[in-house]
């Protein structure tokens, strides 16, 4: 069932979300591939909690809510929201979502999302971009631009970061980035340069499912690398930004040799990548190689290498 779920997803006859047959099968993908994209989320979740920053928004709304996983992980993750009104083409996606999120959340009242978002409302968009034609982009980002704040998570692809890029630069102005940018100003990766990159970061994948049968299967049955998490995201809120604590952010997985490191640099001047010498910055060095949540520096190039600022 969830191969056969995996190839709606992938082959386009999804497109309007028709793929939803029963319950059964959003109870398997919200057990599977939900629970993944759950990670990613709380890679997002635990960024903005290291930048210092939480949503002010009473509502939340989560377009193309699938099994719901976006609206459970937000209202687990900060108190003081009242409203959870979800979206999707699937009736009985909406349903689903609806009966888990109010198990976990009775306080919370939830709707289905009106037609246009209420005042004061928190968008969470995940895992969407890819089965909206332009026509359904337009009406997304319509219903975005109504947003107090928006959180959204696509898959850690080439593909998928440059539509979420494209979704920034449509926002960008009455909207300021929180993150993953430390800046709102035009995003560096659209350089001709940096056509060959894409936006992405790794989510932690919990170490307890490398013991698990269940995931061992899904990983062989399906042939995805369980082990690895690649995701883009962006959040963004009306009016100025916060400050991002740091001025450059590091993409991706710097790529390692012998005592220094490429590192994928972002900055409001742009996107570039620069030589880390291990004998430079032994310390950043270290935290580099292991990743940590969030991946913003306060870093500057001398003669060519990359350097902590003092
Ligand atoms: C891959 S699933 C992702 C579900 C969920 N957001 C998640 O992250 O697990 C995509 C969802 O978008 C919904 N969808 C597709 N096109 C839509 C549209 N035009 N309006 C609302 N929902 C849509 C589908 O029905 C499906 O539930």
């Amino acid at each position: 069932m969830l191969a056969r779920l995996r190839e709606r997803f992938l082959d386009g006859s999804n497109a309007g979300g028709g793929y939803w047959r029963d319950e059964a099968e959003l109870a398997l993908y919200d057990a599977t591939f939900a629970e993944r994209i759950g990670w990613k989320w709380d890679a997002v979740i635990a960024e903005l909690r290291a930048r210092g920053w939480r949503p002010r928004s009473r509502n939340v709304c989560d377009f193309g809510c699938g099994s719901g996983v976006a609206g459970r992980r937000v209202l687990g993750a900060w108190d003081g929201f009242e409203t959870l009104a979800l979206a999707d083409v699937s009736r009985l996606a909406v349903a689903f979502a609806g009966r888990k999120a109010h198990a976990d959340f009775p306080n919370v009242k939830i709707l289905d999302a009106p037609p246009s978002l209420a005042e004061g409302t928190l968008l969470l968009v995940s895992h969407v971009i890819n089965e909206l034609d332009e026509a359904g982009r337009e009406r997304l980002l319509a219903l975005a631009r109504q947003a107090e704040e928006i959180m959204w998570v696509e898959a850690g692809t080439h593909a998928e970061s440059r539509a979420l890029i494209a979704v920034r630069e449509e926002l960008r102005g009455p909207m300021s980035v929180v993150a993953p940018c430390t800046h709102s100003a035009r995003c560096g990766m659209l350089a001709a340069e940096n056509g060959r990159h894409w936006c992405h970061g790794f989510a932690r994948v919990p170490s307890e499912i490398f013991q698990d049968a269940n995931w061992a299967r899904f990983s062989r049955e399906l042939g995805i690398d369980i082990t690895t998490l690649p995701f883009s995201f962006l959040v963004m809120q009306r009016g100025d930004g916060p400050s991002s604590g740091g001025n450059m952010r590091v993409i991706g997985r710097p790529r390692e040799m012998k005592g220094r490191m490429e590192v994928l640099c972002c900055e409001a001047g742009g996107v570039e990548e620069h030589t880390l010498q291990k004998r430079d910055e032994p310390e950043l060095f270290k935290t580099l190689r292991k990743g940590r949540t969030d991946p913003v520096f306060q870093m500057c190039v001398q003669d060519g290498k990359l350097r902590c600022v003092p």
